[in-house]
């Protein structure tokens, strides 16, 4: 399989099937994490925001954030059809290329604990794993019904 073309995510071409990629992959089941919400907010944000492309077809997201203090990985998904040919690992590389142009030292991200397959794929890449409890509180006056 070829090399993937990282390129950013444009809502009229790519939404569709950045969300029916999310559905399959993560199988999102809170109403914050809905895929069409979460590109709306991210968009009214930044636009760290990328889609790896083989030809016409999206196959890969990656979302980052950057705080000032940390940048953050999110999103990170390949099609179960395209995974094992580097287009997770080109689809970090751009996504820490983005957060180094805009001056971050240091990138964090989170896995499911029970999801070793990915511990692995973070490693290969020079992730660590950092002892911390990771905490979170929803705002659900901006969780909107539908
Ligand atoms: C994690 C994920 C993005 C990896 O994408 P990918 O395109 O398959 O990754 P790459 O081909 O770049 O893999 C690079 C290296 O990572 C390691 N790796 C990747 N997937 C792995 C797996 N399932 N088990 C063990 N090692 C793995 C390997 O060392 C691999 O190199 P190799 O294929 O030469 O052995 C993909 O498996 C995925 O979308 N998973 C489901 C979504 C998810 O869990 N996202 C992360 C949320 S935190």
């Amino acid at each position: 399989m070829r090399a993937s073309t990282i390129t950013a995510y444009r809502n009229d071409v790519h939404r569709e099937q950045v969300i029916a990629l999310w559905e399959s992959v993560f199988g999102y089941e809170s109403k914050h994490n809905r895929p069409g919400l979460t590109i709306d907010k991210k968009r009214e944000v930044d636009d760290l925001f990328f889609v790896a492309l083989n030809g016409p077809s999206v196959v890969g997201t990656v979302m980052c954030g950057y705080d000032g203090h940390r940048g953050w990985i999110y999103a990170l998904a390949v099609a179960p059809s395209h995974r094992r040919h580097g287009i997770g690992s080109q689809l970090m590389a751009h996504a820490e290329d983005a957060l180094r142009r805009k001056g971050c030292m240091k990138i964090n991200l989170q896995i499911l604990e029970e999801n070793e397959s990915v511990a692995a794929f973070y490693a290969s890449l020079g992730y660590s794993v950092e002892k911390r409890v990771s905490m979170g509180k929803l705002l659900p006056e901006n969780v909107p019904e539908s």
